[in-house]
């Protein structure tokens, strides 16, 4: 079913409540997501964007319940990424010579995906499409936000920014506007969605948003390819794209650990009880990799000035769990944050080495050799434990 978005523009997605994991199963989605469609009727009609492939067969039903699709006369593929292109081969079945409108980089993606050679019409920043009713589309090249082919779509009169995934969230609601959800779980999911997508683009958006800002577009709405449409005072969440672009940290430390014998997961206890012992008003969290959802903890490293990591020490190296979780903020390329390691072994004590190679070379400060105790923590272990959680704090 539509639902308007303002005079003549109309949400036309899929709400997707049971998604769990996204990109494969990569990111975890505990509110579900939804794929947002625009059609946007004045005198020319233009979709924008389209859904996930398992919906597209219902997608293009209902859409061809709400207008003829012979009327559609431009479709815009903002990105290619399947969550939005997945509904276009249904959708180009039944009309196969319509214009698509998108950049060069989502022609080489959509013939990627779909090996089909569609009527793609190129577009760069500042291109426009004429609708009639003196509204216009207006696209914005959005490159490595976050694929080399996205981009953005202006429409002028109504003032509406179709951002695509940028300023999205993995939310499901039957509600469309953003002031209409909990503000809460909304800007948990946008930071998270931010954290585990967007961070290594930050230097990019951070210019990005400066070029937006240069072209003086008024904004009214920000309507955004998945979770919530930004009315309610939309530049809410550019400015926090602003704080999260610019080496985003908050006065935390956290403490990421497996364990096997309880040995390491003490002494990341006695640690957070050194870091608050240090500095009572650092936000200081705990939390055991195997118990915890791994998107979940990267949003908390995300929020870190510094982070510690601990493992034992199994067949001279670390547990899998802590190397595929340091392989996963690699990726993110963090800025700006320290790094301790801490682990418990029995006999040969690589882990702490290990831990304090692979986070260097994640791009994290290492700001000492860090903590290692051979056996169960004993009382002076323990007391050694809280006194490195203390020099953390300091450092
Ligand atoms: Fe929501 Fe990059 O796709």
């Amino acid at each position: 079913m539509k639902k308007q978005v303002k005079n003549n523009v109309y949400w036309v997605g899929k709400v997707d409540w049971e998604l769990q994991k996204f990109h494969g199963d990569e990111y975890s989605t505990h509110k579900g997501s939804t794929y947002n469609s625009y059609l946007i009727q004045e005198e020319k009609t233009a979709l924008i964007d389209t859904v996930w492939a398992p919906f597209a067969e219902e997608f293009v039903k209902n859409l061809a319940g709400e207008i003829d699709l012979q009327k559609i006369d431009y479709i815009i593929a903002n990105h290619g990424e399947i969550d939005h292109s997945g509904g276009l081969p249904a959708l180009m079945k039944h009309i196969p010579d319509k214009p698509i409108y998108c950049t060069s980089n989502a022609v080489k993606s959509l013939k990627g995906h779909y090996h089909e050679d569609w009527n793609f019409h190129v577009v760069k920043t500042g291109d426009k499409i004429d609708l009639g009713n003196g509204k216009e589309l207006v696209f914005v090249e959005m490159r490595m936000l976050h694929w080399p082919d996205s981009m953005a779509t202006y429409l002028t009169g109504d003032n509406i920014l179709f951002s695509n995934d940028a300023f999205g969230q993995h939310f499901a609601t039957e509600m469309l506007f953003n002031d209409q959800v909990d503000q809460c779980a909304l800007f948990n999911e946008s930071i998270k969605y931010y954290a585990n997508i967007l961070t290594p683009f930050s230097a990019l958006l951070r210019r990005k948003l400066d070029e937006i800002t240069a072209l003086n577009l008024p904004i009214e709405i920000i309507a955004t390819s998945h979770g919530v449409v930004w009315r309610d005072n939309p530049l809410q969440i550019v400015e926090k794209y602003a704080e999260w672009a610019d080496d985003y940290q908050e006065n935390q430390i956290t403490i990421i650990y497996d364990t096997m014998w309880n040995g390491t997961k003490t002494l990341a206890e006695k640690i957070a009880e050194g870091v608050t012992a240090a500095d009572p008003d650092v936000t200081v969290k705990v939390h055991n990799l195997a118990k915890r959802d791994e998107n979940d903890l990267i949003t908390e490293v995300f929020k870190s000035k510094a982070v510690a990591i601990g493992s034992p020490t199994i067949a001279n190296n670390i547990l899998h769990s802590v190397a595929g979780f340091i392989h996963l903020m690699k990726g993110l390329r963090f800025k700006r944050k320290k790094a301790a390691a801490f682990g418990c072994y029995g006999w040969s004590g690589e882990s702490v080495k290990v831990i304090n190679e692979l986070m260097a070379d994640a791009g994290f400060e290492i700001i000492n050799e860090g903590y290692r105790n051979q056996w169960n923590p004993d009382d002076d272990a323990q007391k050694a434990a809280v006194d490195f959680g203390k020099a953390l704090a300091r450092a």
